[in-house]
């Protein structure tokens, strides 16, 4: 997909043209993007710079650098694995790589059915479950790894 492929709502648009005047507006533009398609896609980042004026390598230098800006389409179902210094120490790093292998993908993709992907985030803010994993906006804490294929399975069906 390129620039001239993607639709920007008028909201989208005029805030834009609000917003690529002011300083710090690359930030809030983003912010806009990644709401409306849930993501920041390439034709978007491109028109966003078309239109702005902004390098196209300064707007991937912002998204790159914040780890809340996602460049792939998320799954339906998003699984966020704590990588917090609390679950990292009781097996988060495990828990990711055993949720990746079930799932067959790699870091930034979704399952070809579209139903899932995962991120490694930092402090969900219930350490003391920890290792932690949220799927959508359900907690599982003290989480095994044994316990990952049965909860996983739960969110195929819906
Ligand atoms: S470190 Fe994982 S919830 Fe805080």
């Amino acid at each position: 997909m390129v620039a001239g492929d993607i639709e920007f709502s008028g909201e989208l648009q005029s805030y834009i043209d609000e917003w690529s005047k002011k300083e710090g507006g690359l930030v809030m533009m983003l912010h806009r993007i990644q709401n409306e398609f849930g993501y920041v896609p390439r034709a978007a980042a491109e028109k966003l710079s078309l239109i702005s004026g902004i390098p196209l390598a300064k707007i991937y230098g912002v998204i790159t650098f914040y780890h809340f800006f996602k460049t792939t389409k998320p799954g339906k179902h998003r699984i966020a694995v704590c990588m917090g210094t609390a679950c990292y120490l009781k097996g988060g790093q495990d828990l990711l790589e055993e949720t990746r292998s079930i799932l067959s993908i790699e870091p930034d993709e979704m399952t070809d059915d579209g139903l899932f992907s995962v991120d490694e985030v930092r402090c969900l803010g219930c350490c003391g479950l920890a290792p932690v994993m949220m799927i959508d906006n359900e907690v599982y804490g003290k989480l095994t790894k044994e316990q990952l294929p049965g909860i996983i399975a739960k969110y195929r069906s819906f």
